[in-house]
């Protein structure tokens, strides 16, 4: 009898076992191995200067290439000061990413930023970002690729105040093609959709002047007006662009933005004759000396992508901010599906000069919690800036990384890439943070920013109100 109890309590052991083993081997298939040294590299490199950079035209598209900005006009001192300089500048752009989007209520823009500005320091601050090439009024210039913004400025003489850039600074009076816009335009009239602010017209002004400011301290100020704008060979005739005389902040090195937004002055709206309001971009994972590519136009022929582009639809906003939004109705966290309220609304903005993704306090408790519990064999570490979910991976050699899955409207499910989901802060391993953050409000719009985006073909198809993902591994080519 006795030994029919024992036998009866180790079967059901040894049951209970094969479950536990189970449900481990269904993690694995959803987690990365991978080792800390190749997630690592990229923080390795040196920055590098602007370099002059190649564009063609294949088929019906115009690809460019896409580098990343990083660089610093002034030593830094060290990496963390650095890290810490790049989190505040995005606390700066999402502050003013919500403000534009609620003009009415923008509780976030006072004292909620964890990312707490050094005044003292007096340093500029340093930016993630994206720079392409482009010629305007016959003159080659690199400028900052941004989605989050409609007007295309460059800085132009006569200059009232100017930051440093590499090339010459845009003197108007030697371009032909050059031509001021007046206040009366229709042109002038959209400023206050693509700017929030309109121009200030009097009978002593009667140029259209434009006024951004980016939330961060920076600005640029100057008058609409219009040029030969030449994309890889294509020429735009008109292209109505800022021409800014006043201009100050962290677009250090460049001439200026490109924007590629979807008010009526955004690049993409002025060239829908040339490509269909259609473009795409690949971010490449290392951050130096690399480059991606931006796509103007459908043609699809230069993309590399591993996986079929698949559509969700974009949002359009009452409010009638330019700003792309999706709908993210679900994530799942190494294979576990979440549950949070914030999914009901699920309203997000994609943008590509964001860095790091911002996620309703909910949705963002959701992904905290389960990522805790599954990377529980790692000791977990004070938080680092906006980033507060960090842990101790010195020591180890190998990995095993979770599997992030953003889930959009249409049954989208796009993977984020493994170089999306942590950021080193510590060189040596010893604080790595999980790379998203929550908001601090439940009815603020989270925002996917651009280090979830890597290595995959974003497709923005405006016309057709929708936006594609695709795997691919980025790099120009
Ligand atoms: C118009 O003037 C106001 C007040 O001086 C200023 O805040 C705003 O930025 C100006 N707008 C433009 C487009 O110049
Ligand atoms: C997002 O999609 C869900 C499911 O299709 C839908 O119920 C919800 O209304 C959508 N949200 C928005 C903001 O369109």
């Amino acid at each position: 009898m006795a030994t029919m109890r024992w036998l009866i309590h180790q079967l059901l052991l040894s049951l209970l076992l094969l479950v536990a083993v189970g449900s481990g081997v269904h993690c694995t298939a959803d987690t990365t191995v991978i080792s800390l040294e190749e997630l690592h590299w990229r923080r390795s490199r040196p920055s590098q200067p602007l370099l002059p950079q190649r564009s063609r035209r294949e088929k019906d598209a115009i690809v460019l290439e896409m580098r990343h900005h990083s660089t610093s006009w002034e030593p830094t001192p060290n990496q963390e000061d650095k890290l810490q300089m790049i989190m505040v500048s995005d606390e700066a752009r999402v502050s003013y990413l919500l403000s534009r989007m609620n003009k009415i209520s923008s509780k976030s823009q006072q004292g909620s930023s964890k990312a707490q500005i050094p005044l003292t320091s007096g340093r500029k601050l340093q930016t993630l970002n994206y720079i392409v090439n482009i010629e305007l009024g016959s003159r080659k210039m690199t400028v900052i690729v941004d989605t989050g913004s409609d007007l295309t400025w460059i800085q132009c003489q006569p200059c009232q105040s100017c930051y440093n850039q590499q090339d010459p600074i845009f003197d108007p009076s030697t371009s032909l093609s050059y031509q001021p816009i007046q206040c009366n335009s229709p042109t002038c009239h959209s400023l206050q959709v693509s700017t929030g602010d309109s121009s200030n017209c009097s009978l002593n002004h009667p140029s259209c002047t434009y006024a951004i400011s980016y939330g961060d301290g920076s600005y640029t100020r100057g008058i609409l007006a219009r040029d030969q704008i030449k994309l890889a060979g294509t020429v735009i005739e008109g292209f109505a662009f800022g021409c800014g005389q006043n201009n100050r902040g962290l677009f250090g090195g460049t001439s200026g933005l490109m924007g590629l937004a979807q008010s009526e002055l955004s690049l993409v709206s002025q060239t829908t004759d040339q490509f269909g309001g259609f473009f795409s971009y690949c971010l490449p994972t290392k951050e130096f000396d690399s480059s991606g590519a931006l796509v103007l136009g459908s043609d699809s022929s230069s993309y590399r992508n591993s996986t079929p582009v698949v559509y969700t639809r974009m949002i359009l906003d009452p409010n009638q901010s330019p700003f792309y939004f999706l709908n993210l109705t679900g994530m799942s966290i190494g294979g576990v599906s979440l549950q949070a309220s914030g999914f009901l609304s699920g309203k997000i903005l994609i943008d590509s000069g964001t860095v790091i993704t911002r996620l309703v306090p909910s949705i963002y408790k959701a992904v905290k919690d389960e990522f805790l519990e599954q990377f529980s064999q790692y000791p977990s570490v004070p938080g680092f800036s906006i980033l507060d979910t960090c842990f101790d991976l010195s020591g180890k050699k190998e990995v095993n990384i979770p599997t992030v899955k953003l889930e959009f409207e249409s049954a989208v499910e796009v993977e984020v890439d493994v170089s999306g989901v942590f950021y080193f802060v510590k060189s040596d391993a010893s604080q790595v943070c999980l790379a998203f953050t929550g908001l601090s409000y439940e009815d603020e719009v989270g925002i996917i920013g651009n280090y979830q985006q890597k290595n995959l073909r974003v497709v923005y198809d405006t016309m057709g109100s929708r936006l594609g993902f695709a795997e691919e591994t980025c790099g120009y080519n």
